[in-house]
């Protein structure tokens, strides 16, 4: 199948944040390299469970040897950069997600390939530093479990009415019509380490479809992911 490019490389965080998205493009990207120091920063933070947040106080607080000094500032800067642009950047430490507690007709966590979704124009903004990075399926690629006739029957007898209006509204109420399957064989592209991704949620009036991704399949024993969101 043809793919719309779906992914626009930027040199700058100025290009980052002011390129619109169109031409269903709906993923812009700034490559940065990625500094030294990231694995002295997690091993400092230690042990934890879940999901834990690094605020700049914290970060300022941790004895890092000159060698992950370009590590440190690159998380004070980037938060700082968001910050100054009028968005909210959250720094965390990520040991595990929640997961969906017992298999439903459709998986809602964020290990599921999903839309992000807002009521009015909002983007996201999305950096991996360390450990596994977030992924992306290209749309053609990707089905809605909604659209899925098996899923949707399924669905329709757990919530037991019609198909109608208000069983759509009983459907994103969950989130359900957020959250896709990949086609068979595709491969999802990866966000890489370093690079700062603004990406298109859903939203009324999106010019683009949203840019659908996941988080990476990250189990106890795996290092944990340093990741920046707004
Ligand atoms: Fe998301």
């Amino acid at each position: 199948m043809s793919h719309v490019p779906r992914i626009r490389t930027v040199t700058s965080f100025h290009a980052l944040v002011t390129t619109p998205f169109a031409d269903g493009v709906n993923a812009l990207c700034w490559p940065r390299p990625l500094p030294n120091g990231f694995s002295e920063i997690v091993a400092l933070l230690g042990p934890g469970e879940g999901l834990v947040d690094l605020d700049e106080a914290r970060l300022l607080a941790l004895p890092v040897s000159p060698a992950a000094q370009p590590a440190r500032d690159l998380l004070l800067a980037d938060l700082r950069l968001l910050r100054d642009h009028g968005l909210a950047p959250v720094l965390n430490c990520i040991h595990a997600y929640p997961r969906d507690e017992e298999p439903a007709a459709v998986p809602v966590d964020v290990y599921s390939f999903h839309a992000d979704s807002a009521t009015c124009e909002a983007d996201t903004y999305l950096c991996t530093y360390h450990g596994p990075a977030s992924e992306g399926l290209a749309n053609e690629d990707a089905r809605r479990h909604i659209d899925d006739p098996a899923t949707r029957a399924k669905l329709l007898a757990d919530y037991g009415g019609p198909d109608d209006a208000a069983f759509r509204d009983h459907l994103a109420e969950h989130c359900y019509d957020l959250h896709y399957a990949p086609a068979p064989g595709a491969v999802p592209y990866n966000f890489g380490l370093g690079h700062l991704w603004r990406i298109a949620t859903a939203w009324p009036g999106s010019p683009v479809p949203p840019c659908v991704h996941r988080a990476p399949a990250h189990g106890p024993g795996d290092p944990p992911r340093l990741l920046l969101i707004s």
